[in-house]
């Protein structure tokens, strides 16, 4: 049995729309096994044939003109879904990462990256889910380049998920297909002083640097208590807020005081009659990793 655990991500990190993303130490594990395989875990529950895992797998058996190896998939899910941390990415990315381990791929990174972006439409997520770390990705000439980061100091994040889903697509389709100038460089400006705060450790204008608008003012109207949320975690010292992925759940950067700006993000949240739950979180800098248990070849 191959088991790939794949974290979960959160992506944008407010002015990097659809160019960023960082894993977190919270992860999905995937099993991949053949009926005469023992040692799922009985709380893995078991993927519908058209899942994106099954996807990926077909994708890469497609890629490297061989068959899709027939085997069940099951997870253990610990990333919440449809909640803005990444959690069809790491069905695809296990997808990905599974048949080019099973069938002895050999493709890097950057071709599984280009995948899970033909699966997901976005590298944001997929491309953390899959290196760990901070990564920035772009698209040039129909190829998914990134940059892995390790950001300095010891920045923690907390993520305040509520309990209702919003799904990807209507986080979309509420974008408006252009923006002014002024937006453009309102993101641009805040993206590159968000990388600078991160590669240099100085974060007195991480607040600013993850301001956004190019979609979270568009998004705002999906969750209720958005804004209340970010201003709670201010209010008890984190260093910059914002919404993870396409939401609902909001993020947060500290380096302390974690316990005071979970409670404040959960009242603020309580206050719509919405309850929450939070996860202190690090980065996790490996990303996916896989081994094989109990394997009968
Ligand atoms: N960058 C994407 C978005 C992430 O904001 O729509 C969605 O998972």
């Amino acid at each position: 049995m191959l088991k790939v655990s794949v974290p979960a991500t959160s992506a944008n990190l407010g002015s990097g729309f659809d160019c960023i993303g960082v894993a977190l130490n919270l992860y999905n594990d995937f099993y991949f096994f053949s009926d005469n395989e023992q040692g799922v875990p009985s709380e893995a529950v078991l993927l519908e044939k058209r899942s994106l895992a099954h996807q990926g797998m077909n994708l890469v058996a497609e890629v490297l003109k061989k068959d899709t190896p027939n085997l069940k998939i099951a997870v253990r899910a610990s990333v919440p879904s449809s909640r803005g941390l990444g959690s069809s990415a790491t069905l695809a990315v296990a997808g990905l990462v599974a048949a080019n381990v099973l069938l002895k791929g050999k493709l890097d990174e950057e071709k599984i990256i280009s995948l899970a972006t033909e699966i997901e439409g976005h590298p944001d997520n997929a491309a953390p889910a899959l290196v760990g770390g901070m990564v920035i990705s772009v698209t040039s000439f129909n190829e998914i380049k990134y940059i892995k980061i390790r950001p300095q100091n010891n920045l923690r994040i907390i993520v305040a998920v509520p309990d209702f889903q919003l799904s990807t697509v209507a986080a979309r389709n509420i974008l408006p297909k252009q923006v002014s100038r002024e937006d453009a460089v309102f993101n641009t400006g805040r993206f590159g002083m968000f990388m600078t705060s991160i590669l240099t450790g100085d974060y007195r204008y991480l607040n600013i640097a993850m301001e956004d608008a190019l979609h979270q003012p568009y998004r705002m109207s999906l969750i209720p208590g958005f804004k209340e949320v970010i201003t709670a975690a201010y209010s008890k010292g984190a260093l910059g807020s914002c919404l993870s992925g396409a939401g609902p759940t909001v993020l947060a950067f500290c380096k302390d005081n974690e316990e005071n700006i979970r409670k404040s993000m959960v009242e603020a949240w309580s206050s719509f009659g919405i309850s929450a739950v939070t996860h202190v979180l690090d980065i996790s800098s490996k990303g996916t990793l896989y081994k094989f248990e109990n394997y009968i070849s």
